[in-house]
């Protein structure tokens, strides 16, 4: 693994697992980000070649997903759900008071954490929801959102 966590050999793994097949350029998108995190420009050079695709065709679905990262992720992942449900509950507000607790804006990252939006975790009656890291919180106001980071800093 390379200090950007890109490993040519394991991305070839990934890519012979779904047999070289560019209709499955989602999938392994999903593999890799399983297994590194994020998606690297050297990755997608990769993936064109091995594929017979154009980068651009690689960018194209990387950049059409949110789960798709092109850096690497803070310590931590802050998901604050926009959907429907969750606006009507606050989400916005809670954003924008994330934004100012973190030192970060939406898709950013520091050191510490990346804040991302993500749509719907399916917890649409305890909005508006907050996923942290892998864990799924609702009801989440600002003072709780205020608790949680509290949490998160005392944890490292
Ligand atoms: S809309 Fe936010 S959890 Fe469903």
């Amino acid at each position: 693994m390379t200090a950007n966590g890109y490993n040519k050999e394991a991305l070839s793994q990934v890519i012979s697992d779904f047999q070289a097949r560019p209709e499955m350029l989602v999938q392994i998108l999903q593999a890799l980000t399983k297994r590194i995190g994020w998606i690297s420009e050297s990755a997608v050079r990769q993936l064109a070649d091995e594929l017979n695709l154009s980068r651009a065709d690689v960018h194209g679905v990387v950049s059409f997903y949110h789960d798709f990262r092109t850096t690497p992720a803070g310590k931590h992942v802050v998901r604050i759900c926009q959907a429907e449900a969750c606006q009507a509950m606050g989400s916005r507000e809670l954003t924008v008071h994330a934004e100012k607790v973190l030192g970060v804006t939406m898709h950013g990252t520091n050191d510490d954490v990346s804040l991302e939006p993500t749509y719907c975790l399916g917890n649409c009656a305890c909005s508006p929801a907050v996923m942290i890291d892998e864990k799924t919180y609702g009801r989440v106001s600002t003072q709780r959102f205020d608790q949680l980071v509290d949490t998160l800093r005392e944890g490292g």
